[in-house]
This record gives C-alpha cells, structure tokens and sequence, in this order.
C-alpha cells in the first residue's frame, strides 16, 4: 500500500498553492499554519500516516486541544484523496456546536470557503454542497440517519468517529453499524478518536479476529501541570459559590482566562450577569478602582447564536488605563467546553461538580435532563482545560473527599439511561431484527428496549412481530422523535396538518417564550396576553401565527417577550419538515380558516397531537390533589409555565419535567373520549387494572359509545 509521505504533505503546505483546489494560499492561510504547526498533532503526522495507511480500522487517542478535529481529517483528505473520487470524508462530533465552529476553523485553515469544499451537517442544517464537499463534519445522529437512506453509506471513503469517549447514543449505535459494514465494504477507512478512553476495550471490539487489537496511536499534548484545590465543605448553592470563586481569582490572581462550568442556559445567563453586576460594583469604588482590571463574562452553550459563540475566542479586554491592572475574560460554560471546543488562554478552571445529563427511568417511561453530580474522568477533562498554555489552576467546589469517594470514575454511557424509541425505530428501518443480540458496545437494559418496542408498537410503527410497518417506514423519515412524526403523518385526518407541523415545529426549536430574570412580570403578562384556551399547543401556535402576521415590525417579537431567534429557527424546521412531508405524500391542509370553526379547529388540533401523545396524558386525582400519568400512576404538577386553566380533568403533555417536584410543561386539554377514538389500542380499558383511572376511563368510554361515531374531518 501507499504509504502518504508526512514530508509531501508538509512541503505542500510550505508551497504557495492549494494543493485542493489549485488557487494560491492566502495571507491568513500561512498565519494560521504557523498555530498548526504548534499542535502535538502535527508533529505525529508521519506516525498517523503510517497507521491510517495500513489498516482499515485504527484508533487515535490525544489530549484535548491538541489537534485531533480540526488536524486529523486534514491529514486524512492528503491520503484518501477524496476530491479525486468524488467521495468524501465524514468527521463525526456529538455536538452540534463543534460540528458547526470547527468547520468554520477548518475551511479557513484550508484556505477554501465553508459549505464548498469543507461544510457541516447538523439536525435542520445542511451546509454543505453536492459534487463539491469532501470534507463534511457532521454530528453523529446525522451520519446515522444518512445510514438510514444508503446503509454502505456509499457516499463516504474514510468515517471518523470523534469524540468517542462522550459514548452518546448515536455514536454507540454508529459504532455497531460501522463494525458491520466494514466487513462488507473493503474500501471504507475507519477512524475512532477520542480524548480520553480506555482504548483496549474498543481495540478489541473492533478487531475482526478473535484476541487481536486494532493499532491505536496515542499522542501525548503538551500540558503544564494544574494544581487543584478543593472547598473544605460541601457548597449548597453552588451558583453563588461559583461567582464568588471568579470574584476572588479576579481580585487576587494574577492573569489569564477564567473558565466556569454550569450546567445550563439560564444558569449560565444568569451567573454572567451577576458576575458583570459584582465587577461594575467594585470598580464603581474608588479605592478598588485602580486595582481592579477590566473583566469581560461570555456564557457558551448549545442554543447560543453562532455569532456569540464566536466570541468566545476573543481577546480578553485591554486595560483601562495605559499600565492599569490588566483585563480577563470569564466564559461561563455547560460541558460542551469540556473536551468538544478548546478555548485558548484558559489559566483557571471553576469546577462546581455537576452537569445536566439524561436519565431514562423505564418504569415510569420518564427520560429527564437531570443536573447530576459529573465522573472523576470528567473533572479529571475539566481540570485540564486549565493547563494548556502554561501551568493553571482547578478550584474545585466540593470537598476532596467527594472526588475520591463519591464520584463515579466514569459517566455511564447514553445507551444505558435514555429512552430508545427514536433508536430502535431506526434500527428497526436498517434492517436489524434481533435487537437484543445486537453487537452493542455495551448493551442497553432489556427494560429499555422492551419500552421502546412497546411505544413503537402503540403507535403502530411496529406490528405484532416486531417488524417494521408501512406507517414506521415513514416515520423513520423524519428527524423526530416517533410520537411527533405519528402524529405529522395523522395530521390530515384532522383537516389540519399545516398548524400541527406549526407546533411541532416549535416544539422542536430552541423554547421560543423568554423570561428575563428581571421582567419576569412583563414576560407572564405578555404570553398571558397570547394564550388560547385549551392549552398550550395551542397557545404555541397562536404566537407563531401572531409573530408572522406582525413580521413586518422588527420589535414585535421583542415586544411580546418571544425568542425572534428562536422563532426564525423553527421557521427553518418548519420549512424542513414541510419538505419531508411533501415527499411523502401528507397533504398539508388547513380545512378551517373561517373564525366561526375556530372552536372545531382548535378541537382537531388536539386530537391530532393525541394520535401522537396519547401516552402522555394525566388525569386528575382530587384526593392526591395531582395529576396522575396514565399507566403508571406517578403524581404530577402543571409546570409553572404553563397557560392551562381551570385544571381540566384529562391533559396531555409534551414533557415530564424531574425536579424535587415532578412537573409535565406543555399541556393541553383533552377530552377522555378522545383518547377512546385516537388510540384505541391503547385505552382498551378491559386490560386496564381496577383503579379510579379505569372507572373515569370507563364512563367516558360509555359516553363515547351513545354519541354517533365521529365524522370524517371537513
Ligand atoms: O480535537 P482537539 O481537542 O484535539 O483539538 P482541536 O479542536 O483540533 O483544536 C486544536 C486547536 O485549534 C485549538 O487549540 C485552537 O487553538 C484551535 N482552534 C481554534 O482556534 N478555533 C476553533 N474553532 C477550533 C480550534
Ligand atoms: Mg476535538
């Protein structure tokens, strides 16, 4: 084999013209090669070679930010020579906000415009072009829906999976289809990347001989030792423990970076400003004043507009004065800075012990974001940031005793605590058919796969056999989760599709009601103002329907306390799901435009959202003084967002908030008859246990069954 020679490569580089498109480099292009050339990465180039080269499957484990993302695909394009072959080369991340700012980085550091050549794909968001990209990063649920359509993912020569150690769904179950399909397609090149990982285990998996380990090459980074410290006690509010640590390293440190770990965005907005609050108190004092350096606070998170995730790799401020104390910069960030973007000039590291992280509980069918105290591994990665330019320090906001005795040394895989409805849905369209001896990395509860089948099964993507219907094939089509593409698909039934692919639009963007921390009042007045009896779906809707009939005033979203960025951005999805609809044939109807139906639309609405949700309802117990989850009984409050009024006796809900109290947020009204029309199956109350849900079942089914049979929508 042709072994790609690192000097080649790096005598191109050093040459003035691109060796991928022909066109001489720019002036940029030669700066941003100097950094590269400073990466650990770059050094290892002819090691990679000589491994990439010989086999079809490695392993390449380097510390982060030394280069592995933006670096390894680049060396990879050199030798696969995709552009040639009209292939490409996938880089996998699960995240979409590495997906999308590495790409960026990427084109500039190959000199080629982003979304030509190098692009990105992510949920709702291709950027990418036909016959032109080959080099595309991707988040890993896209590369597997794409496996969907074309299962030898045709299409690609060399797939790297990056990020390997974050061990997300998608990833695990990529890692299963890959080791399948590279027995069945010689040609494809197969790389496993990682930060931290323990490497023998994945050596072995995807190893096509019994007791033999695919080659690993291990690339130390050049980090400077960080020095950890831990509070004497446990912090109760660990916010507040967190802001006062950035106040005191501030004040008394000497310079560089501040970065904070929080677990969230309205945590993390909220911290920002109290921060900049605190700073602009202490400067305000003359005598703080002189010794007090600017400090400028950025939160970093998913949802957060690409152009503030930008700058996030600014400078920090300059001094007030000439010779003044100098400035800092403090990103406040969730885990998404832990191991996936590297912030250059990071001396300090805020580490209060959590994250939000899934939890699936297959009794109660309840999968929740949950902040959760994070893995030894992960405060080991969070430590790290803190020594990449030169030696740092950890405050940790825990007790020593913590780490070593209550942490858990690893965060359990994905797999093992989400809710696989959408995953066995796809496994089921790629054709895999035994889902428990399916070759996992490591496998999921056969309660979890046992809830996935029996919610596939009631919404008839499933049959009786377990195999895949007419109605689950195109279900699998969308980028949803089941219950919402059941419920596209039912849609037209209801004479309503083109409001239901509204809502599920919305319920698929970034929350689009804002309530700013000190405008709370205004905020619950104005999305009072829109709401619309019956529930909140449909008071989604309305705002939608307001926010485009009032598009023409830039300040009306603003006005109303609605996300413009938001809303935009479930236009786009809109638009998107329209699309698949289309192609499949699901006429998109809107049967009442007249306000004299208004009540029957708003009626159809609901019924429509039950053909999906009709699992997740609640009934209302007056002596627990809760809303029982039909099923499994488990006690619930409205969320305080909610508009719902006058605590009607049957709802369903979007979601099932896990906090100390157990909330569902977005919930709407429905009628129990309902329930016995849009899913039968389901409510056929003869199955269901004796109980005071059954009773209320049963009257209502008696009800139902005097009135004439519902009529085909108009
Ligand atoms: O993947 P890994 O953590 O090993 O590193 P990387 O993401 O390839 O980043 C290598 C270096 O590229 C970082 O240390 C940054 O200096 C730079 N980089 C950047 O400037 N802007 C980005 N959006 C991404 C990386
Ligand atoms: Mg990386």
């Amino acid at each position: 084999m042709n072994v790609t020679d690192a000097q080649d490569v790096r005598l191109s580089l050093d040459g003035g013209i691109n060796y991928f498109n022909g066109r001489p480099y720019s002036e940029r292009f030669k700066k941003i090669l100097a950094k590269r050339k400073e990466l650990a990465v770059y050094d290892r180039m002819a090691a990679f070679f000589e491994m990439y080269d010989r086999t079809q499957v490695c392993l390449y484990v380097g510390e982060t930010g030394s280069g592995k993302t933006t670096q390894i695909p680049q060396f990879v394009c050199y030798s696969d020579q995709p552009h040639l072959k009209g292939m490409i080369v996938a880089c996998t991340q699960p995240r979409r906000i590495a997906a999308t700012s590495v790409a960026k980085r990427v084109a500039e550091e190959m000199d080629v415009t982003l979304g030509k050549e190098v692009g990105y794909s992510i949920r709702f968001e291709d950027m990418t072009t036909p016959d032109c990209t080959f080099l595309k990063y991707m988040t890993d649920g896209m590369l597997l829906r794409e496996a969907m359509a074309d299962p030898t993912l045709s299409r690609y020569s060399t797939i790297i999976l990056d990020e390997v150690h974050e061990r997300t769904l998608a990833t695990d179950i990529l890692m299963a289809l890959l080791k399948q399909l590279i027995k069945k397609r010689a040609d494809l090149r197969l790389i496993i990347m990682s930060a931290t990982l323990d490497a023998r285990k994945f050596q072995t998996y995807f190893s096509l001989e019994e007791g033999a380990l695919v080659p690993l090459l291990k690339v130390p980074g050049r980090t400077h030792p960080v020095e950890v410290f831990y509070t004497e006690e446990a912090q109760e509010h660990y916010v507040e423990a967190a802001i006062r640590a950035v106040l005191t390293i501030h004040r008394f440190e000497i310079p560089g970076d501040i970065l904070v770990f929080l677990t969230g965005e309205e945590e993390i907005e909220d911290a920002c400003k109290k921060i900049q609050q605190e700073i602009e108190f202490l400067i305000s004092h003359k005598e703080m004043a002189s010794s007090i350096g600017p400090l400028i606070c950025l939160p970093l998170y998913s949802s957060l507009p690409p152009q503030q995730q930008q700058r996030i790799f600014d400078a920090p401020p300059a001094p007030r004065t000439h010779g003044g104390p100098p400035g800092r910069k403090v990103i406040v960030a969730t885990n998404i800075a832990e191991t996936s973007l590297t912030i250059d000039g990071i001396v300090y590291v805020v580490d209060p012990g959590f994250s939000k992280q899934k939890v699936y509980n297959p009794r109660i069918r309840v999968e929740s974001l949950i902040v959760t105290p994070i893995s030894q591994a992960s405060a080991r990665q969070r430590a790290g940031r803190a020594g990449r330019t030169r030696p740092g320090k950890c405050f940790r906001l825990y007790p020593e005793q913590v780490f070593t005795k209550e942490l858990e040394s690893q965060t359990p895989p994905e797999i093992l605590r989400s809710n696989l409805g959408s995953t066995v849905l796809e496994l089921a369209k790629l054709g895999i058919k035994d889902l428990v001896t399916f070759d996992y990395i490591d496998s999921p509860a056969p309660e979890t796969l046992m809830r996935a089948l029996e919610l596939l099964y009631h919404l008839g993507a499933l049959d009786t056999k377990f195999t895949l219907t007419p109605l689950g094939t195109v279900m699998a089509q969308f980028p949803l989760d089941p219950q919402y593409a059941k419920l596209l698909i039912e849609s037209p039934k209801f004479g309503c599709s083109r409001e239901v692919l509204t809502i599920v639009a919305l319920l698929s963007a970034p929350n689009v009601w804002m309530r700013p921390i000190h405008k709370q009042r205004e905020a619950d007045q104005a999305k009072w103002l829109l709401s619309i009896p019956g529930g909140d779906h449909l008071t989604l809707l309305n705002a939608y329907n307001q926010y485009r009939l009032n598009i023409r005033d830039p300040q009306w979203a603003w006005k109303n306390y609605l996300s413009k960025r938001n809303l935009a951005q479930a236009d786009n999805i809109r638009a998107q799901l329209q699309r698949i609809m289309e192609r499949n044939d699901i006429p998109i109807l809107s049967n009442f435009p007249d306000p004299k139906t208004e009540a029957q639309l708003h009626e159809n609405i609901r019924k429509a959202l039950l053909t999906g949700f009709f699992m997740q309802v609640a009934h209302w117990d007056i002596e627990k003084r809760a809303y029982l989850t039909v099923k499994d009984g488990q006690a619930v409050q409205l969320h305080p967002s909610s508009d719902l009024e006058g605590k009607p006796d049957w709802v369903m809900f979007n979601e099932f908030v896990l906090t100390t109290t157990p909330y569902i947020r977005t919930v709407s009204a429905v009628e129990p008859g309902w329930l016995l029309t849009e899913a039968p199956r389901f409510y056929d109350v003869s199955s269901w246990p004796e109980g005071t849900m059954r009773d209320a079942l049963q009257r209502a089914s008696k009800r139902v069954n005097r009135k004439p049979k519902r009529s085909a929508a108009t």
